[in-house]
């Protein structure tokens, strides 16, 4: 939500920050700006895309001090005005700002009253007129971002310049990402690794409350109370590479055809074939500790919230403890009951939504314990968490989540796994799973290769004004996550429900005009899923099927066939269908199927 870079050496700074915001898009692409140092502050901002920012700074915008930001807006609309950065009345001091500003109608009104002149709707405008007062009493520029930032209430993220120090940038966090990169006399700041990877692997993350100075020779850190904190760097091992859509026309389709391979590796070296359990070593936890657990309580948003309830399902049928997701953000605002006896599982792709974090604060304030299923390492949330899983599925770009939907799934099989062998899951079962976990990214491949056929299949339902997802129990969260892809990529309205509730009212919604995408695994409950569709069928509803075998033409209009796995796991697999029907929907359409309209993909605002 929001990309920030920042960037001082001896190259000219433009460049690079348009170059690592091209790669920030994915958080916030509604407006983009950049302002470099040379002889004072040179900025241009525009409403749109970073494409339509490259199209306007000119090449001689030199200059080896800049910072740069794309975004996606909270307070005001996207506008070339309210686009960041923002520069204070004397255009001495410049800010990027990603979070959110709680008191700035308040500082505003005190700062107007001081005289101060503000050309935007933005909260982040607050912060360089602040700054710009605060500059002229202090010894240095982090100190007079330091007192700035004791006057404001909320979150944020900021790189901020001062035209009076050519040769520095002050970043500053609390609750969103900074990540500063190392460089050869030279230096970075970015919101995610995403935008440093071409120039340095070397990272150091910020903490909430710190504040670090950049210059070309080095950084700084520094804690709220001015102390200089030793931070650790870490070596990032993803390429720049990942980030490309290396020849695939979205980066949504490479991430939907990579499965097979980012499977494998949350997999890779941790299933025990002697005793037939998984190996997770980042749970930190002693088999009599695992056993301790009563209940399982797993929290996220979106997609990472779907996958959750495929995760709480495995566990309840695995290892037999009582288990249930919910979305995070109802979690932190309804002051949970936290219990010592319950196992808490934060689920979060990028490591960083905001809600999602700060259920995991809330949990570990009120002494939970919390277990994080992340991909990005060394994230907020996976700094935060007891310990975890890493998924390895490398870097997931396109807003919509596809494989890291489908390796926190696997990621819960493993859970589910070791929490069910450490009680009463026979070695015999343990050893089916484990062969059935193995077998998973041929079969992905072999989903994968029906994509001709939901192509077709995409491009006939796509013209529904409106579409039905059903499942029952293992199917259930499936087709919510299947409505999600839906809804959100091809602006398809979706809803998902119970196959079991269609009775209860959404039947009536039930016609020629709303066909039922209904997922049907060769399960125990087949027979009930059978009815569904003749009670749908007889409704006049046209019905696509998703399952294990072929059903009679009278229950369903067209059937999509994927391989069977072992019943508990079959949900990873169903899923891989729904995501290709997705993406061949929104391009039928029309659609910006990697940033669709209003979303970003990291939500790091409340
Ligand atoms: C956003 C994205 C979703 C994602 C959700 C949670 O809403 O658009 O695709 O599922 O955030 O993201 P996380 O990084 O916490 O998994």
């Amino acid at each position: 939500m929001c990309g920030i870079v920042a960037y001082v050496g001896p190259k000219d700074a433009a460049p690079i920050l348009l170059e690592g915001l091209q790669r920030l898009e994915y958080r916030g692409y509604d407006s983009a700006g950049v302002v470099v140092s040379n002889k004072g502050l040179k900025m241009r901002k525009v409403k749109g895309r970073v494409a339509d920012l490259a199209a306007v700074v000119p090449a001689r915008f030199k200059g080896g001090l800049g910072i740069g930001h794309t975004r996606w807006a909270t307070h005001g609309a996207p506008s070339d005005v309210n686009a960041h950065p923002h520069l204070s009345g004397d255009e001495r001091i410049a800010v990027v700002h990603n979070g959110i500003i709680e008191n700035a109608d308040e500082l505003r009104a005190k700062l107007e009253a001081d005289g101060a002149i503000f050309l935007s709707e933005t909260d982040t405008e607050v912060l360089s007129h602040l700054i710009a007062r605060t500059v002229k009493e202090s010894d240095s520029l982090e100190e007079a971002v330091r007192t700035a930032l004791k006057r404001v209430v909320g979150t944020y993220g900021i790189a901020v310049i001062d035209s009076e120090r050519p040769g520095e940038v002050v970043v500053a966090r609390n609750g969103s990402p900074i990540v500063l990169g190392i460089g050869e006399k030279e230096m970075f700041a970015a919101s995610d690794v995403a935008a440093l990877v071409r120039y340095t692997r070397q990272v150091v993350h910020l903490e909430d409350g710190e504040i670090a100075v950049l210059k070309a020779d080095g950084f700084n850190t520094f804690a709220s109370d001015a102390r200089e904190t030793a931070k650790e760097t870490l070596t990032v091992d993803w390429e720049a590479g990942h980030y490309d859509t290396g020849g695939y026309e979205h980066y949504l389709l490479k991430e939907i055809s990579e499965q097979p391979d980012t499977v494998a590796r949350t997999l890779r070296g941790r299933l025990d074939d002697r005793f037939h359990i998984a190996h997770l070593g980042g749970l930190n936890m002693d088999a009599r500790e695992t056993r301790s657990f009563r209940r399982v309580k797993i929290i996220g948003c979106g997609s990472a919230y779907y996958s959750g309830q495929i995760g709480a399902q495995l566990i309840e049928e695995l290892a037999r403890i009582p288990a249930d997701a919910e979305p995070a953000s109802e979690f932190r605002y309804r002051s949970p009951v936290v219990e010592a006896d319950t196992l808490y599982v934060a689920i979060s792709q990028s490591g960083e939504t905001y809600d999602t974090l700060a259920a995991v604060q809330e949990l570990k304030r009120k002494g939970g314990r919390v277990l994080g299923i992340v991909n990005t390492v060394g994230s907020a949330i996976a700094r935060e968490c007891d310990g975890g899983v890493y998924l390895h599925a490398g870097p997931e770009v396109s807003v919509a989540s596809t494989k890291a939907f489908t390796s926190t799934a696997v990621a819960f099989a493993l859970l589910a796994l070791h929490l069910g062998r450490v009680r009463d899951l026979s070695p015999a079962d343990g050893r089916r799973i484990c062969e059935g976990l193995r077998r998973l990214p041929d079969q992905i491949k072999e989903i994968l290769a029906l994509e001709p056929q939901l192509q077709e299949l995409a491009k006939k339902y796509a013209e529904a004004p409106s579409m039905m997802f059903v499942g029952r129990v293992r199917g259930y969260p499936v087709a919510r996550e299947g409505a999600q892809k839906l809804k959100e990529i091809s602006y398809v309205h979706a809803e998902a429900y119970p196959a079991s509730e269609l009775k209860h009212g959404p039947l009536a919604l039930i016609g020629p005009d709303m066909p039922t995408v209904a997922i049907v695994p060769d399960d125990e409950l087949l027979d009930k899923n059978l009815t569904t569709l003749g009670e749908i069928r007889a409704r006049g509803g046209r019905v696509l099927m998703v399952g294990h075998r072929a059903v009679d033409p009278k229950l369903a209009d067209d059937c999509v066939v994927v391989p069977r796995n072992e019943i508990e796991l079959d949900p990873i697999l169903l899923s891989i269908p729904l995501q290709l029907f997705a993406y061949h929907a929104a391009v039928a359409l029309g659609r910006d199927v990697d940033k669709p309209r209003n979303l970003a993909k990291s939500v790091t605002v409340e």
